[in-house]
């Protein structure tokens, strides 16, 4: 099928188009090995699947032009033609690249940055995040200090000349899609950029890595895109894990470093706004896991019990019930000085217990729970959540509390009704599918890795706001 040749250019109407420096997209859709190995100066590469056809499609400004490349125009053409009855300026290459007779280039742009070399920099002055996501994704989440101009906006001058030509800018969309097109559309006129890459889906796997005490090693590894902590103990060599997260092999690749091996992995509950990689990393490890005992599982692990103890080198783990966030909510007591709260108590506020479906009955034992369990702990205890708030500043790069600090939350201060009253009243959106994540580290529905990034995006949402 040729399609409609009204909608086709030759080379040298491209060229003229391209040498015109008018706003418009050139998307190349060949396989990515043969754009790098030749392609149109200007152009980007593209994969034109369903998804895209989603995302991208109808971001792309009506009055935009857009030009598709492919090896020999068949492709190009269909796909023009159906851009163009969804109202786009869509045009193709006559011909394809194999009909292409002016110069090309090599090799692929540096057009993106990895989530990883992006956080290494994240407090450069010099960076200008420009997330180009709609007002009301923005307003949901968002990398801190970025600045939000649509992608619609991107293409109007007016909102170009908010964008600062002396720093290095970085556009932002939730899979690098709409940052994509962005990034094409800046570099059109004369603003370089670079693509996060993943999007938001990406920068919600980044670990961050913090040793926070010796004798024990305590070492805290954040996701800094959703505030997720996860810790290290290590006594002797012997190193323990405690709510890992996603990519298990981090852990593996900190216990190396630590000249220590990991023996023993544990959940505090069934996490609901991310993915565990408990058993991922007991099968990269060789470390046993355990989980809480009193919550139901379709996976097999060593089940733990309030009261149950565990060593490690010369270290003692205490096991502490404390339902009210789940039924099945475990703190960990290391050693009587640092206690691993999962998503009980936190450094700004205290555990939701409306994720069940329970809330009242949930608040009353979360009440009992904080003050005839962890309250109780000597004033000192070094408190270790499994998330922080984005607006917690962290001491020495690390997050923690003590119980002592912890008493002065004013809903620690009511009364046991007018605790529950208030909990169940407090409204805060859920995590974003929960109730996969759910299912997923219960094991009742099969891990599928790729969906990790996709499945977590978002920030955590398992603390109760403004307590
Ligand atoms: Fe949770």
């Amino acid at each position: 099928m040729s399609g409609n040749d009204n909608h086709s250019l030759d080379s040298d109407e491209l060229c003229s188009l391209l040498e015109k420096k008018e706003p418009m997209l050139l998307f190349d859709l060949r396989l990515l090995e043969s754009y790098k190995s030749g392609h149109i100066d200007g152009s980007v590469h593209a994969v034109c699947d369903a998804k895209a056809k989603e995302t991208i499609m109808p971001r792309i400004p009506q009055n935009v032009k857009t030009v598709l490349v492919d090896d020999d125009g068949t492709m190009a053409s269909e796909i023009s033609t159906m851009m163009r009855s969804f109202g786009l300026d869509a045009h193709y290459l006559k011909g394809g690249m194999k009909e292409w007779n002016k110069e090309t280039v090599q090799g692929s742009p540096s057009t993106t940055i990895h989530p990883d070399d992006l956080w290494e920099k994240i407090s450069d002055d010099n960076l200008f995040l420009l997330d180009v996501r709609n007002k009301d994704e923005f307003s949901d989440f968002q990398i801190p200090g970025s600045v939000n101009i649509s992608l619609p906006d991107v293409f109007s001058s007016e909102n170009l000349s908010k964008i600062p030509k002396d720093k290095e800018i970085i556009t932002i969309c939730p899979h690098g899609n709409r940052a994509m097109v962005a990034t094409f559309a800046l570099a059109r006129n004369g603003i370089q950029s670079h693509v996060l890459e993943g999007g938001l889906a990406g920068w919600s796997q980044v670990l961050n890595v913090v040793k926070v005490s010796d004798n024990p090693t305590i070492i805290q590894i954040e996701k800094v895109g959703k505030g997720c902590l996860s810790h290290m103990v290590i006594s002797e060599g012997q190193a323990i894990v405690i709510d890992p997260l996603f990519p298990a092999k981090k852990y593996e690749d900190i216990a190396k470093k630590e000249d220590a091996k990991i023996v023993k992995i544990l959940d505090t509950h069934q996490h609901a706004d991310h993915i565990s990689s408990a058993q991922k990393l007991a099968e990269l490890s060789g470390g046993s896991m355990y989980e809480s005992g009193h919550e139901e599982w379709e996976r097999s692990a060593n089940l733990l019990k309030d009261g149950d103890e565990i060593s490690f080198g010369k270290s003692k783990l205490q096991v502490i019930h404390t339902p009210g966030h789940t039924p099945g909510s475990l703190c960990y007591l290391i050693d009587q000085k640092y206690v691993f709260t999962g998503d009980i108590l936190f450094i700004e506020s205290i555990g939701r217990p409306d994720l069940r479906d329970k809330a009242e009955e949930f608040a009353r034992h979360l009440y009992d729970s904080l003050h005839n369990k962890l309250l109780k702990l000597h004033s000192e205890t070094l408190v270790f959540p499994t998330h922080h708030g984005m607006t917690v500043v962290p001491e020495n790069n690390a997050y923690f509390t003590t119980i002592e600090k912890a008493k002065q939350h004013d809903i620690l201060k009511l009364s046991k009704e007018e605790f529950v009253k208030r909990v169940v009243h407090i409204t805060v959106p859920r995590p974003m599918n929960y109730q996969k994540i759910i299912q997923i580290n219960k094991g009742t529905i099969p891990l599928i890795p790729i969906d990790i990034p996709d499945l977590e995006i978002g920030p955590n949402r398992c603390s109760i706001a403004g307590t």
